[in-house]
């Protein structure tokens, strides 16, 4: 499995790193000698005068610098992640969903007990957000299912609700969750969902759309399949600041879901923004389909 992993991973930076080109590592102290060494191994030149160069990244934004081909993430030096590539040399179509399928994968099985103190905000943040009873209502990213009873809740015995994920891995542990809310299951991708025009009522999106390479083709694919007058949740429970503080970072005042640039970029992806709330222990923003 891990060589299969690094195998993916090491013809990714091929890709995106040659023939030159700076790889930044995330990871202990040893994990950029370790990829140079993968590298090596696979005839890539990697020396001080060589062609690519492996790194540490030194913060977020570096990572985002011109002469940044590729981000590897190698927190566990056994599964490889590419987080990031400069979508001239290797678009994000060709590594996006296996790198974020890998990513959730190995999570899914401790997901609940890590983030389980969670729920409670979950449930305040469904109830507060006029989720109407009959209606259908779709969580996307749903992950292991967190979202899904206070749905079945606010729809009601008369509503639809439908999980989406794109891991199966999360989709397996959502499995009871969802047999308990009579909701279903549907491994599927958020910027091309296998739902008609104008299916949903409401759609709950948790900690997702910052993943999502593209997010106005994102958010104008979760339009699509919602009704006019239809909501959208944007929810994570905790704020923007607290986050970025938990991840060592600053806050990023150009990411989507800042103050200054989520009206905009919903405006022209076919919502007006209702409410918004960046609370140190919530972010939640309700959208309505125009
Ligand atoms: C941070 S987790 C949040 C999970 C869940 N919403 C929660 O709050 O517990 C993000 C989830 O989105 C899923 N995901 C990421 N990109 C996706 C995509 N393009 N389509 C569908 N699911 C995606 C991941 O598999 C993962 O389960």
């Amino acid at each position: 499995m891990s060589d299969r992993r690094w195998d993916t991973v090491l013809t990714y930076l091929a890709a995106a790193a040659g023939p030159t080109g700076v790889i930044a590592v995330d990871g202990p102290a040893e994990a950029a000698g370790l990829l140079a060494a993968r590298l090596r191994a696979r005839s890539i030149d990697v020396s001080p005068s060589g062609d690519v160069v492996v790194r540490a990244r030194t913060s977020r934004s570096d990572g985002r610098r011109a002469d940044v081909a590729a981000v590897v993430d190698l927190s566990d030096p056994s599964w490889p992640i590419l987080s990031h590539a400069d979508p001239a040399r290797l678009p994000a179509e060709r590594w996006y969903s296996t790198e974020s399928r890998a990513f959730f994968a190995v999570r899914a099985a401790r997901w609940d007990a890590k983030f389980g103190d969670d729920l409670p905000a979950y449930t305040a943040a469904v109830s507060s957000s006029s989720v109407r009873p009959g209606g259908v209502a779709i969580d996307i990213g749903c992950g292991t299912g967190r979202a899904l009873p206070p749905l079945r809740d606010a729809v009601g015995p008369a509503g639809t609700v439908i999980g989406v994920d794109h891991t199966p891995e999360m989709l397996q542990v959502a499995a009871g969750r969802a047999r308990a809310s009579a909701a279903t299951l549907v491994q599927g991708d958020a910027r091309q969902l296998p739902f008609a025009t104008g299916t949903a009522d409401a759609l709950f999106a948790a900690g997702l759309v910052t993943h999502l390479p593209d997010q106005d083709e994102a958010l104008s694919e979760l339009a699509r399949i919602t009704r006019p007058g239809g909501r959208l949740i944007l929810f994570h429970p905790t704020g923007r600041a607290t986050l970025a503080a938990r991840h060592g970072r600053t806050l990023d005042p150009s990411e989507l879901l800042a103050a200054d640039v989520l009206p905009a970029v919903m405006s022209r992806t076919g919502w007006s923004l209702l409410s918004y709330d960046d609370a140190p222990d919530r972010f939640h923003a309700v959208g309505q389909r125009n």
